[in-house]
């Protein structure tokens, strides 16, 4: 893969990640890979806007030097101090040492904080502008999405919004164009993204979108950091953006367990049958084997959330406690919750759970279900009605 041509004299000179399945240590799983996407703007300066990921940086600048020498380089454009974006800025600064890398103030102390250089910096914030030629960039902070340094950079000529970390989706591909690539892929994965990354932000997302709206800004192709660009219809995305701020949720339930010897899995199991009767959809995971990084992803949007573990030393168990303590940091709102567990003979697990619910800003909706040992057919038939009265609550 080279440098490809996405608007006449912009390139994108990233790389393709296909190997990564383990991302921001591992608390996101990238089984599509993903991709570092950095575009280089030739004009009478020249810019570069993000870099990739430092064990990607010779690849890029290999891309790079197919339309340019990297040492003509005049502006290196830091939208975020994430190294999966300024990794390569250490190896490429080398070559082209009198480039002034631009970026927020937070963006230098952070760079700083990275790598120990002195690059020449430019601070910009909104409303900032620099001039490369035909063509300009302009330069909007959007701090918390993701990290405080964050910013987009646009350039009006084109028509092109470079909003690094928002509206992007970790998947590798071939392709560079969101409408090249399989639909249900592309959007499994910017839901995913959303949901993983940028649930807890939705009031600063919903405020940035706002902003930009009322700037008026013509966009005909959003070029993210991560995944594919969008060019055919490009504020769809801006759209399903603004729709996950505002956590609209639709009657689906979603059942995260973990179990010790398979009583609350029989539990979740006849929960789900219940949920299914009343005409809800349900999906259900045991957290010690699931993909994290999916389940979250289920839920953004499900109204109903139930939680079970087996009890363990008058605890819940570890995959469940962590997963909860995730769900926490998420501040999910507009939800319907409760729990369920079995247990030995001091039962202790479902008031953690309650706890741990609470302690995520949500209510519990319905009381809680808990059987000694294994649930004989009777306890069983309640764990329907329990998953059918929870059911008719979602509708
Ligand atoms: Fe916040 Fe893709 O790094």
């Amino acid at each position: 893969m080279s440098s490809i041509e996405i608007k006449p004299q912009v390139y994108w000179v990233g790389a393709v990640d296909w190997a990564v399945r383990a991302f921001h240590g591992h608390t996101y799983t990238t089984q599509r890979g993903t991709t570092y996407n950095s575009y280089l703007i030739r004009d009478e300066k020249i810019a570069l806007v993000d870099t990739v990921y430092r064990p990607f940086a010779r690849e890029m600048i290999e891309h790079i030097s197919t339309v340019v020498d990297p040492a003509k380089i005049d502006y290196v454009i830091a939208n975020h101090v994430e190294i999966d974006h300024s990794g390569g800025l250490p190896m490429l600064m080398k070559l082209c040492p009198k480039a002034k890398v631009v970026g927020t103030q937070k963006c230098r102390d952070g760079l700083f904080k990275h790598y120990y250089e002195n690059w020449d910096f430019q601070i910009v914030k909104t409303g900032d502008s620099i001039k490369l030629g035909k063509r300009t960039l302009k330069f909007i902070e959007a701090p918390m999405i993701h990290w405080p340094d964050s910013m987009f950079t646009y350039c009006p000529e084109e028509q092109l919004l470079m909003p690094n970390d928002a509206f992007g989706q970790h998947l590798a591909s071939s392709e560079r164009f969101a409408d090249q690539v399989d639909q249900c892929a592309l959007w499994e994965e910017a839901k995913k993204y959303y949901a993983n990354i940028l649930w807890p932000l939705g009031t600063v997302i919903s405020r940035k979108i706002e902003e930009v709206v009322k700037m008026n800004l013509e966009v005909s192709v959003i070029a993210p950091s991560h995944g594919l660009i969008w060019r055919r219809n490009p504020m769809q995305i801006v759209q399903q953006y603004a729709a996950w701020a505002k956590q609209e949720t639709s009657a689906a339930a979603v059942i995260v367990y973990e179990t010790m010897w398979k009583a609350t899995e029989k539990m979740a199991r006849r929960i789900a049958e219940g949920i299914s009767d009343a005409g809800v959809p349900v999906k259900v995971y045991n957290i010690a084997e699931a993909d994290r990084t999916e389940v979250i992803a289920d839920m953004l949007q499900a109204k109903g959330f139930l939680f079970g573990s087996s009890t363990h030393d008058n605890d819940m168990l570890p995959a469940i406690a962590g997963f909860l303590e995730l769900v926490k940091g998420f501040k999910p709102r507009n939800r319907l919750v409760s729990a369920f567990g079995s247990y030995g003979w001091a039962g202790g697990a479902v008031k953690e759970i309650e706890e741990a619910v609470k302690e995520a800003g949500m209510e519990v909706s319905l009381p809680p279900l808990s059987f000694r040992f294994v649930p004989d057919q009777t306890e069983l038939q309640k764990c329907f009605l329990f998953g059918r009265s929870f059911g008719e609550l979602l509708k």
